[in-house]
């Protein structure tokens, strides 16, 4: 028997569908996407973030609405998915729901590696990997940079052996920016990870720069503040320009923020929701703002 929270679910995942389908269909829209500036590989601006909304243990019902879920960002163009053997359950619960929707030509997998000891390293990787069920992955990050040294050197060597694809390191909520820098300045790393957001924009001053001049891919994680600054948001209006840049979401307009900064690859945010999914693809759609429209953005949030 469906009852009335699953019904409310699959009907959204139905309509939602059916938009996919018309979308493409009709106007053969292209999702923003940017290339990995070691590679010139494209890749979708907006990803998927894995850190409390697959960490949901084994139940079965939440599993398949997740799979769900995992089903529609492909749909509508989603690429980079990011874990971290950190996030409890959520590895083995993204391995299971990918499984279920093979064939999946877009997945771009990037996990991390998330230990002190620099000799287990290769043990956790492999675990991940297994979890995950991919041949290798796209993207391994050392997280919070732990033990950097020692894992950039198992990263790069993966890399060398052609067991990897891309070498990356992350850090969050502004810790640890001044060293961080110090790695992109001294190492060929191919993705940086931080924070970023319209109302943490500290990796615009020196960073993203780095970033730039050294051909290393950015990824914004906490796009709306694990929440609080899309539930902050959401009590105000839209402001009338919303319009001119294509949004009818704040979570849109949030994320055009950040995918439109010239320096960031892709941004992750979490959602365990079809249709806040759909509000944070369309962000891939439609005008990308340019700096003066940015500047805007910000005046209208930061006053609100
Ligand atoms: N050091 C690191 O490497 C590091 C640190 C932090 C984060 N990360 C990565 O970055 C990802 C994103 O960060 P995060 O998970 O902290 O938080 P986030 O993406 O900033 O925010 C997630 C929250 O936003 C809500 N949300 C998503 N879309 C929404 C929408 N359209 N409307 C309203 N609410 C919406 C989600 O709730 P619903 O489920 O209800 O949609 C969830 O509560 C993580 O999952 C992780 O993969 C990495």
């Amino acid at each position: 028997m469906m009852n009335r929270r699953n019904f409310l679910h699959a009907s959204i995942a139905f309509a939602g569908s059916m938009l996919v389908n018309q979308l493409y269909a009709e106007s053969h829209v292209k999702p923003l996407s940017k290339a990995i500036p070691g590679s010139g590989e494209l890749l979708p601006a907006i990803g998927m973030g894995s850190f409390v909304n697959f960490n949901v243990g084994n139940d079965l019902e939440i599993l398949r609405q997740r799979t769900e879920l995992l089903k529609h960002f492909f749909q509508l163009g989603g690429g980079l998915i990011d874990s971290s053997p950190m996030y409890g359950s959520s590895e083995k619960n993204l391995g299971y729901c990918i499984e279920q929707i093979k064939p999946v030509n877009n997945l771009f997998s990037a996990t991390k590696v998330w230990t002190t000891s620099v000799a287990d390293g290769p043990m956790e990787i492999e675990a991940s990997r297994q979890l995950w069920k991919v041949n290798q992955f796209d993207l391994l990050q050392v997280h919070n940079l732990l033990s950097w040294q020692g894992h950039l050197e198992t990263l790069f060597e993966m890399k060398q052996q052609g067991k990897l694809r891309y070498v990356g390191i992350t850090t969050s909520h502004g810790r640890r920016h001044r060293e961080l820098e110090k790695i992109m300045q001294s190492h060929p790393i191919d993705f940086v990870q931080a924070t970023y957001n319209i109302l943490d924009r500290d990796v615009e001053q020196r960073i993203l720069p780095i970033a730039k001049e050294k051909g290393i891919a950015f990824i914004a994680n906490r796009p709306f503040q694990r929440g609080d600054l899309i539930d902050w948001v959401k009590q105000y209006p839209l402001p009338e320009f919303a319009k001119e840049l294509d949004c009818d979401s704040w979570a849109a307009l949030l994320l055009k923020f950040i995918v439109s900064h010239p320096a960031v690859t892709c941004a992750i945010p979490a959602t365990s929701r079809i249709d806040h999914l759909y509000e944070n693809m369309s962000a891939m759609q439609g005008v990308v703002p340019d700096q003066k429209m940015r500047d805007k953005l910000i005046r209208y949030v930061t006053t609100l």
